[in-house]
């Protein structure tokens, strides 16, 4: 073996590119220093971490488990099958693809499987909540297909379902969609399948963000209402980055199989589909169910602190893992109040709320998760802390004095991250 080829096998990242080693190091310390509240996050679990580096990934497939276009497949055909059959149980449905590489191309494929461009497509708007792959304007879906949107009612901020059903039958949507990045409320399958049914449209459900709800049983499912299901594996399932589709249509299946490879993808992301075997597997475990209704407790009590506070939450409270807050309530916009969290370690994002501006920089909302600070362990104590914190920030923002108010929390803040800790920290 020559040197080269001794380094290049047993190398170490520190050694070969200490840049790259250093970032990652940086990340490290990141997550454990700060309380991530972007609610599309989450903290995967050590075995996830490691089934996402390993020799899987020089493996090149095409094709499903068992019948595939190259060689030397048999032992992905494990992991694939694996992650076939685990969805399947976890989610109570009949067949699953676990090949999509993102949530994204998720619903690219399934724009694939049931439309021809020029269809109609009827989504979440996007202020309230909706996401861009469901027909926003600078997506694909939104440029190749005619893009629709239903709101939420302005006054409870809650979807219109009337409003939904009437505006269904005025459009005749191919496809009706629902799910979103930002909509902190339960979903009524069931009504929105009706009007899909009543209208003539197919019903696909984007659970990306509640799978880890549903999973646990703190969301109801989507099944059997929807006929065709996508989620990320990302967010509150608890997993590597990457997409499912689930249906019970058999009729589709193969289609679907063919949607995904090689309609919109081509080969697999083998060592990934490790780590999806590897998540899906945790969310069928009981432990899985407590961590669940502890997301939804906690993202009450998150929003309950705030509002007794005086900060406006979008519907007033939530039913899942996201707390929406409007901070117009307090003469700021999401901007300032995510910097102004940033400054005291505390991660979140700006967005929009119900009818909000379309330019991000005039947002006035901030989008809080509790998904991964759950991971961690903390409960409701520590999300009335946080609560308590945050508001405490807003507070002295507004009234110009902030600078004592984020080395108050920034102490406040190391002392719940060191209680807290993340991996082998
Ligand atoms: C509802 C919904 N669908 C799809 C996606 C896209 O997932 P990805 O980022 O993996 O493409 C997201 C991501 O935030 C989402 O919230």
């Amino acid at each position: 073996m020559t040197e080269y080829t001794k380094a290049y096998f047993n190398a170490p990242v520190h050694e070969r590119d200490p840049l790259v080693a250093q970032a990652i190091d940086n990340e490290r310390k990141r997550q454990q220093d700060q309380i991530e509240l972007i609610a599309s996050e989450n903290i995967v679990s050590r075995a996830v971490l490691d089934a996402l580096g390993h020799e899987m990934t020089n493996k090149t497939l095409e094709g499903y488990p068992g019948n595939r276009f190259h060689g030397g497949g048999q032992f992905v055909d494990v992991v694939e099958q694996a992650a076939i059959d685990r969805a399947k149980q976890l989610f109570g449905c009949a067949y699953a693809n676990v090949q999509p590489h993102s949530g994204t191309q998720a619903n690219l494929a399934v724009f694939f499987l049931l439309l021809t461009p020029g269809d109609k497509v009827l989504s979440l708007d996007l202020a309230a909540g909706g996401h861009l792959s469901h027909g926003m304007k600078g997506n694909l879906s939104g440029r190749w297909f005619e893009p629709h949107n239903y709101n939420v009612n302005p006054e409870t901020e809650v979807i219109d379902y009337d409003e939904l059903e009437r505006i269904a039958e005025e459009v005749r949507p191919t496809l009706l969609i629902t799910g979103g990045s930002a909509y902190p409320r339960e979903l009524d399958f069931e009504r929105m399948g009706n009007i899909a049914k009543k209208v003539g449209a197919w019903f696909l459900v984007d659970m990306a963000h509640i799978a880890g709800l549903v999973a646990g049983g703190v969301h109801p499912s989507p099944f059997p209402h929807a006929d065709i299901v996508t989620c990320t594996t990302t967010k509150t399932l608890r997993g590597p980055r990457g997409g499912l589709i689930l249906t019970n249509n058999e009729a589709w299946f193969k289609k679907l199989q063919s949607a995904v490879f090689p309609g919109v993808q081509g080969s697999l992301h083998s060592n990934v589909l490790a780590a999806k075997a590897i998540c899906l597997g945790e969310a069928l475990r009981d432990d899985f169910k407590v961590y669940a209704a502890q997301v939804k407790t906690n993202a009450r009590v998150l929003a309950d602190v705030l509002m007794a506070r005086g900060v406006r939450v979008v519907s007033g409270g939530t039913d899942t893992h996201i707390v929406l807050v409007d901070l117009s309530s307090k003469g700021l916009i999401g901007k300032q109040a995510e910097d102004l969290l940033a400054r005291a370690n505390i991660t979140a994002n700006k967005n929009p709320i119900p009818n909000d501006s379309p330019r991000p920089p005039e947002w006035l909302g901030m989008r809080l998760g509790v998904s991964a600070a759950t991971t961690r362990g903390m409960k409701e104590d520590e999300f009335r802390t946080l609560g308590t914190i945050i508001a405490d920030l807003i507070e002295a923002e507004a009234a110009g004095n902030a600078d004592l108010s984020v080395e108050a929390a920034k102490t406040k803040v190391a002392e719940l991250t060191a209680a807290f800790p993340v991996y082998g920290h």
